[in-house]
């Protein structure tokens, strides 16, 4: 029995799909814990794309895919995303934890309402209504998707809360009046066409560990996006680090063997906030363009740097990460030079930590060290001693500064390009 666990190091997008995708093979559950679908994971397997936002990444290998309980969940979105696959011929098999919040209208309109207001302050959200409804959550105030298979439930609740968000919408100066049996009506149906998905999911998991099969935890965003730990204010508003997959899940942290950070070869970021290594030269839009790094949610161009191993290694640490992966490893081919930030110059003082301010954090300034590039990487390669001398020189000076082994590198986005250390 083993339950592995997937997340990002970085600012997100890091090729989590790709990654849980290459790992789902021998696991009876693929459990996205945290996010919605602000996330946009895409799957590659021969000549077939597939971008998945809510529906864990497994079920393109015909796993069970477990929505947990620390995700919020848009129906509409989930639906379509069904649709869309079954279109394709892939039947996901599902599992939504009856705990899961749920996105309402009112959620998606205050987003974007907040976003306005914020102007250049603006946090540059995916806009899908993920801080209002873990906003909600939190202040006890949200809507359980066991709630829309209980009329009652949800005509009290929501009896409870449109009139709250009515009031709010006069602060902002929204004029939108929120119908309240229209809205029970449409969630009562997606409570209709969900019901057959929902279950106490953490039993299921519980029952999974006990009967000695494997599961796969996958993680949304990345570390930096961390509520807690990111560059907050500019994060995201769950928990996106290893603890948040048993809060999100309900298994227990014991349960949890390997935790494989995922760590693109270089750094992106999508949105607004610090991003200490970002090029704004010739070198950043050749690693956007070869890249193609433009975001699978929202389609923003993301912004491009060397790789920072500073926040990597913050990654580590509050994670307790035990192996990593490395991606797109293929896009630094060709280049002459290669660096990676070792540290920060923050007040003329040198600093290998993430600051908490990010006052701080904007001020910091990289130190890099400079590596000698590589030609190109055999695309048929598949074990670690074939790739070329400097880009093994690049990968071990990675492992040495993380004090963490590189489990895998992945050289394209195909299940198959794939090297395994
Ligand atoms: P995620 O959110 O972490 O799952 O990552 P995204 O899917 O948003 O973005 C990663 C992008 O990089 C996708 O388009 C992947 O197909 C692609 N990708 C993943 N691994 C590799 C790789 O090793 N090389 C290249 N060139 N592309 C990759
Ligand atoms: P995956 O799982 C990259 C970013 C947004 C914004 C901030 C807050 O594909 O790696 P939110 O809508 O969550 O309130 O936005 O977080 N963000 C992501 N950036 N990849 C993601 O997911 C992201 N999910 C959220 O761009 O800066
Ligand atoms: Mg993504």
């Amino acid at each position: 029995m083993t339950v592995n666990l997937v997340i990002g190091t970085q600012w997100g997008d890091e090729g989590k799909g790709k990654v849980v995708d290459f790992f789902s093979g021998d696991a009876e559950y693929v459990v996205r814990f945290q996010g919605g679908n602000n996330a946009g994971h895409t799957i590659k397997v021969e000549n077939e794309i597939y971008k998945l936002h809510i529906i864990p990444s497994g079920v393109i290998q015909g796993k069970i895919g477990v929505i947990g309980n620390g995700c919020v969940l848009d129906p509409l979105v989930l639906l379509k995303e069904i649709t869309e696959l079954k279109k394709r011929n892939i039947n996901p098999q599902l599992l939504i934890s009856d705990r899961v919040n749920i996105i309402m209208p009112y959620h998606k309109i205050l987003d974007g309402a907040d976003e306005k207001i914020l102007g250049d302050k603006k946090i540059g959200t995916t806009n899908r209504g993920i801080g209002p409804c873990y906003s909600d959550k939190i202040a006890r105030k949200g809507i359980r998707v066991i709630d829309l298979i209980n009329e009652e439930s949800l005509k009290s609740k929501l009896e409870m809360i449109i009139p709250i968000k009515q009031k709010i919408f006069k602060v902002y100066g929204i004029n939108k009046i929120l119908d309240l049996n229209k809205i029970c009506e449409t969630y009562l149906d997606f409570g209709k066409k969900l019901k057959k998905f929902i279950r106490p999911t953490h039993i299921y998991l519980s029952n999974s560990i006990k009967d000695g099969k494997n599961i796969l935890l996958e993680g949304a965003q990345g570390s930096l996006l961390d509520v807690d730990f990111g560059t907050y204010p500019y994060t995201t508003s769950s928990h996106v680090i290893a603890a948040g997959s048993s809060i999100g899940t309900g298994i227990g942290m014991k349960n949890i063997n390997e935790i494989i950070g995922i760590m693109k070869a270089y750094t992106t970021r999508v949105g607004e906030g610090p991003m200490p290594t970002e090029l704004f030269d010739e070198e950043g839009v050749y690693l956007q363009k070869k890249g193609n790094e433009f975001g699978t949610t929202t389609s923003r161009p993301r912004r491009c740097g060397w790789l920072d191993l500073v926040i990597v290694k913050h990654s580590c640490i509050i994670s307790s990460i035990t192996k990593l992966a490395v991606t797109k490893l293929d896009v630094l081919n060709r280049l002459k030079k290669v660096k990676i930030c070792t540290d920060y110059i923050l007040d003329g003082k040198k600093i290998n930590f993430l600051p908490a301010d990010i006052n701080e954090v904007n001020k910091c300034k990289p130190v890099y060290k400079e590596f000698e590039g590589w030609s190109e990487i055999n695309k048929n390669c598949k074990n670690f001693s074939d790739l070329p001398k400097n880009a093994k020189k690049y990968l071990r000076f990675i492992e040495e500064k993380l004090d963490t082994p590189i489990n895998i590198v992945s050289i394209g986005p195909g299940r198959k390009e794939t090297i395994i250390n």
